[in-house]
This record gives structure tokens, sequence and C-alpha cells, in this order.
């Protein structure tokens, strides 16, 4: 057994230190459990009371390498003793251009590439915006329902969930539009009969999971989502002018918005769209990228190369570290001192990414192998509860990345936060740590530390069963 539990969840020590958190932290962080930590190593965490749990949150999706891998701690004290901070814009160092080097050559595209590393994904974000108005010399942004690009104001304009991301913080950026994202589960203009036009057979399909929803209604993560993508084409025609679109950005695996991944079919005819009106195509990777989805990038599902894409997350193994990538000539495009931070591509988190890239690289990507045979097994196991439980309305993801979405009732597929909220407390309260999502908060989302074995993997999944059972 992987869990250990001494004390009743949360302990006396988690309960004390939260009643100073409520003195001394302002209350706009969000706490998902009641839980404080003393340490974690793979994907095991043991909290202040001694309690040893297991992870299936990896820190937001972040630890991807496992907790304190001791290959990207030894980067960390190693150059920590040499480095800690010089600017890049005042005494740069290798490690920033060595690993722009590797995000470059680990991308897709077939052409020069070059990166703008930053400190968050939100400022990555912001500085793909930035970079991409620089470039076309155009203002309009497309973005997507659903979408989570991060709290400074240009993500957050991008972001779609009011509550609690966007309430009160009023006004957001001009120039962002949004656009219905292909969520075939609960999609108002065909509500899921989009697979209908599906005419694009792909091999990639065998990456994709595709899940029966109902009797009538089947998931078809291979469709072209014609409807859907017309709605966007007329949005565009009827709203902006395609002239004026700098840049349309777009996760490939919704992240906050439910681990919803965008059809194949459909990002192909996004990416002809762009190519055809000259607008650029910013996938953000923050969450989907590092092996999060069975392969590097979750791009690499699909057959298509963006223009820029995004990388934060598991790119520093932990330590807070992000990305802009893309072609040259458009990453060139703001003059020198046009984007930049005090703290951009810090040295430490550079080592820690760089020690995170050997470690994908190490035993001829055995993690990549790793993390697809891990999808499969959660993939199975999520399937399995759809088909024994009428309140699992969907299961989706690609790769290990994946969901369960909870509804009251399976034909209206009215959305039950409660239920999920249930069983992520009975989770936690039974030493697994796992986190919601969705806009409607209705979503569980599986986000295990990429290098979990087998045995811990089905404990988690097994305490997630137990808690669906014991909170219907
Ligand atoms: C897809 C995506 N974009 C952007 C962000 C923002 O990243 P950060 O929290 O590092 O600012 C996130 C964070 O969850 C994300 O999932």
């Amino acid at each position: 057994m992987h869990i250990n539990l001494k004390t009743k969840i949360p302990g006396p020590k988690s309960i004390s230190l939260m009643e100073e958190r409520k003195k001394h932290v302002a209350r706009g962080p969000f706490h998902s459990t009641p839980i404080f930590i003393e340490k974690a190593h793979g994907a095991k965490v043991w909290d202040v009371d001694g309690n040893q749990m297991l992870d299936f949150a990896s820190g937001i999706g972040v630890v991807n390498v496992g907790h304190t891998a001791p290959e990207v701690v030894a980067a960390i004290q190693e150059q920590a003793t040499k480095n800690i901070h010089s600017s890049i814009n005042v005494l740069a160092y290798d490690g920033y251009i060595n690993l722009s080097k590797k995000i470059n050559e680990a991308v897709p595209g077939d052409f020069a590439k070059k990166t703008f590393l930053c400190n968050s994904g939100a400022e990555a974000v912001e500085n793909a915006i930035k970079i991409a108005r620089s470039y076309t010399k155009r203002q309009a942004i497309v973005c997507f329902d659903h979408a989570y690009h991060g709290r400074t104001y240009m993500a957050m304009s991008l972001t779609s969930k009011v509550k609690f991301y966007k309430h009160t913080f009023a006004p957001f950026n001009p120039e962002v539009y949004r656009a219905q994202f292909p969520y075939q589960y609960r999609c108002p203009t065909c509500n899921g009969n989009c697979s209908a036009s599906n005419t694009n057979s792909n091999s990639n399909s065998k990456a994709i999971s595709s899940t029966k929803q109902t009797e009538t209604f089947r998931s078809d993560l291979e469709s072209k989502c014609e409807p859907c993508f017309q709605s966007f084409v007329n949005m565009i025609q009827g709203q902006i002018g395609a002239e004026n679109v700098a840049a349309v950005i777009i996760e490939p695996v919704l992240g906050e918005g439910g681990f919803i991944p965008v059809p194949i079919g459909y990002m192909k005819s996004l990416r002809k769209f762009c190519d055809d009106h000259g607008i650029l195509l910013i996938l953000d990777e923050i969450q989907s990228g590092f092996g999060r989805t069975g392969k590097m990038f979750a791009v690499d599902h699909y057959g298509i190369v963006p223009d820029l894409m995004t990388l934060a997350k598991g790119l520093g193994g932990g330590m807070p570290i992000a990305a802009v990538t893309g072609k040259a000539e458009i990453m060139d495009a703001p003059p020198e001192g046009g984007i930049g931070g005090t703290y951009c591509g810090n040295p430490v988190a550079c080592a820690a990414a760089l020690a995170v890239f050997e470690l994908f690289e190490k035993d001829k990507g055995a993690l990549l192998s790793h993390s697809e045979h891990i999808g499969k097994i959660i993939a199975k196991r999520l399937d399995s509860w759809k088909k024994s439980y009428s309140q699992v309305g969907d299961v989706r993801g690609l790769g290990p990345m994946q969901a369960l979405e909870f509804v009251k009732d399976n034909n209206t597929k009215e959305p039950n936060k409660e239920l999920a909220s249930k069983v992520a407390k009975y989770c936690y309260e039974n030493g697994l740590i796992s986190i919601t999502a969705g806009t409607f908060g209705n979503v569980i989302r599986i986000l295990v530390p990429l290098t979990i074995s087998e045995e811990e993997l089905e404990e988690g999944l097994n305490v997630i069963e137990k808690g669906i059972e014991a909170s219907l």
C-alpha cells in the first residue's frame, strides 16, 4: 500500500496551519485541499502530520517527471552554487541559450525557430500575444469558450470562465473575441452530431480515446466538427474581418476547461483557415506539454505545425519557468528591449528545465512510453466508470491527461458540481490528492506524475472509484 494515513485528514498540524494561513494570507489564492505538505517524492507526498499520500494533481500538472526528481534536484543544487541570478539582460549565461536550443529542437516545425523564456504560463501567453501583434501589425485575437490562459490582464481576458477568474476584475482587454470550442458533449451547434460530418480518416486516431456518451452519442475525436468550425468562421467574418485577426490561440487539450481535446479534423481546418488569411496559430501547451498526453507535446498527435507555442508547468520540473517558442522571423518581430523581464529565464530554473529534457531523452524516451502506457490504464478505468455509473456523463482525454465529467442525469446532462466536489473530498480524506476542473466545476481531472508506478496508479484509481460509490 502506498497510502499510509496516521491521522484523520486534515491532521492537527494542517488544521492549525490553515488557521494561520487565513490570518496572514490574502484569501484570493484558492486551496483545493486543506492539507499542508512536508515533502514529496515521485508520486508520493507526506503532509505535516506524517500522512503518506498519493498525488494525482502534480502541483497542477507541473511535476511530470515526478516530485523532487533526483536529476532535477542535482541540477538545481549545482547551479545554485554558481549563479542564482544575474539577469539575462545584464550578464548572460549559457543555460538560457542551451534551453532555448533544446525547446527549438523539441517543438514541431521544419524551419528556423527561436525561443523567449519567462516566469509563468500567464506571462508566456502575454508575450505570445505581444509577439503576434508585433509581427502581423494586426490587433484582434481570437480565443475560445472554456479556455484558461492565466490571470494577468491579457491572459485573463482570453480566459473564459468568469467565477472566480474574472469576477470583479473588469474591464478586460479590448480586441479579444471568443469562438465556440468544439466541445462535442455539450455542443450547442450540433449537440454532438458533428461526427456525422467526419470524413477525415487519420492514423493518429489510435492515440486518442473516443467515448460512447449515450446510446446515440459518440464523441468523435477525429471529427472536423464542421458546424462548430463554421460558427468560428462566421464569427470572424461577421464580427472582426479575417484581415484584422493577428492570432488564434487555443489549448489543444483544454486544461482548466476540463481536459477536452480539440478534434483532429477541427484543428486541421483551423490551421488551414489561419494559413489562408495570414493569421498566426498559437497553441497554448502550458498544461498539455511535456509528456502529459503521452507524447512530448499534444500537437504531436495532430500532424499540424503551430506558428507559436506557449510552454510552462512541466518545463521546469517544479521551478517557475515558461517559454514562447516558434518561427524565428515571428519571434524576432518585437524590437530589442521589446520583451523581457528581470527574472526571465532564471539560471537555476534553466538548469532544472535542461534536466527535465534529459529525463525525457533518457533510455530512448522510456518516460514517454510509460506515459502512453499509463494513459491506456487510466482511459480503460474511466471507460468502465462511464459504463457503471450513470452520473459519469463523459470521460475523455489524450494519453494520461484524462478526466471524468459528472452529471445529474445522463439525458439532461445537467452538470453535477456537488458530486465532483464530494468525490475530490473523499479522495483527499482517504489519501489521494485530486483536483477538479471544467467551466461548471463538475470534472475530476487526472494529472499524475508521469513516473507513477502501475501499482501506485491502481491504488489511486481505486480511491476515486470508492469515492464515486460513496458519494452517489
Ligand atoms: C493552458 C494554460 N495556459 C496558461 C496557464 C497559466 O499558467 P500560470 O498559472 O503558470 O500563469 C495555465 C495554468 O493552469 C494553463 O493550464
